[in-house]
């Protein structure tokens, strides 16, 4: 855990979002799978989802959302030294998605990497973009989540492939100073003993795709939902806590709220256990599923851009996935 008060403060200048124009409605999906609307919605909360098109990359999908917050920032690519993009459905296994994000921008001089946290990951990344600002060696930094999920999706397991959707989600952090508001703690953790429970188990070198598995589609997202659930709700309580503990906030100093999108019934426990009433606790699942490492970024920015989050607001941001990995951050806008 970080608090941030010796060093340089870092704040957020700018945030972005990029959805793809394709949408694929739970209604689209009972001409694909045996399940219903009343069942993915009553058990998730989501009504549709966007699809990213051939060709459309997860890089491009976290390119637009880049400019996009660069845009909000004010801030040009040859300004930018870091640019880090979390993913789990990276454009190739190597080089890193990043690299691309690099070139496609232009931001040449900016160092390029991913991180692999899966639904955590844009919050990994805040985690190290501000850490290496504030040690003063960086200014400023671009964050992106950004995933193309469907190309690791088995569309013949009503299990799993109601709940995923493509996006990308981007924030630019910068340093801050007194007047400005600024990342007020964090907190990030891992546990390594539950890599069975929600995972890609195929497509890596454990397990790579040949001619005699291929029909297996074990490149897919697999998932105990269960499991998952009860450990995501604990997890993902105890990373808010902390953060609004060490940022010296209270529930009710709180503006909002922005969780992970994984499912409605997570997002309602959390709220209950944090004593923090629906109306500041910002959903927009409905609308994209579960994007993984790009969901609280989208949902960031559009809480944003909706008004929801204005200077000086003390805002949590929470995410919980495979990895096990959680991750929370409380910012003071
Ligand atoms: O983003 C990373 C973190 N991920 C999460 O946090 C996800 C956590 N888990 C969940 O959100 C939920 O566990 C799910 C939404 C994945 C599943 O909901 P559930 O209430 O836990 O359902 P279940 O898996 O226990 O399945 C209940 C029933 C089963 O039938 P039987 O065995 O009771 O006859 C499933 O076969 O629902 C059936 N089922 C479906 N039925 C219609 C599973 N998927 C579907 C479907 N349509 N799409």
């Amino acid at each position: 855990m970080s608090a941030n008060t010796s060093k340089i403060p870092v704040r957020i200048a700018g945030t972005g979002s990029y959805l793809p124009a394709k949408e694929l409605t739970n209604k689209d999906l009972e001409s694909i799978v045996d399940t219903t609307d009343e069942w993915i919605f009553s058990r998730t909360g989501i009504r549709s989802r966007r699809i990213a098109a051939e060709g459309e990359n997860t890089s491009d999908l976290a390119t637009e959302a880049a400019k996009n917050a660069m845009e909000q920032a004010g801030i040009t690519a040859d300004e930018l030294d870091l640019i880090i993009v979390a993913t789990i459905s990276p454009d190739t296994i190597t080089p890193a998605t990043a690299c691309y994000v690099q070139h496609n921008l232009g931001a040449k001089s900016a160092l390029a990497f991913d991180i692999s946290a899966a639904c955590s990951g844009f919050l990994y990344a805040m985690e190290v973009a501000q850490r290496m600002i504030s040690d003063g060696n960086f200014k400023n930094a671009l964050i992106i989540g950004a995933e193309k999920l469907s190309a690791f999706t088995n569309w013949d397991d009503r299990n799993t492939c109601v709940l995923f959707g493509d996006g990308a989600g981007a924030a630019v952090l910068t340093r801050g100073d007194e007047t400005t508001g600024r990342i007020l703690s964090t907190k990030i953790g891992t546990d390594g003993s539950q890599t069975g429970i929600l995972n890609i188990p195929g497509g890596g070198s454990a397990c790579p795709t040949t001619v005699d598995n291929a029909d297996q589609k074990l490149a897919s997202l697999a998932m105990q939902g269960r499991e998952v659930f009860k450990l995501a709700v604990n997890a993902m309580k105890r990373a808010s806590e902390a953060v609004i503990e060490e940022a010296g906030l209270t529930a009710e100093s709180i503006k909002l709220v922005v969780p992970h999108q994984a499912n409605l019934r997570i997002i309602d426990a959390i709220a209950d256990r944090l004593t923090i009433p629906n109306e500041k606790v910002f959903v927009n699942l409905h609308k994209y599923g579960n994007t993984s490492a790009a969901a609280v970024a989208i949902a960031l920015d559009e809480a944003h851009r909706e008004g929801k989050i204005e200077r000086g607001d003390n805002i949590v941001l929470v995410g919980f996935g495979a990895g096990l990995t959680w991750a929370a951050a409380a910012i003071q806008w």
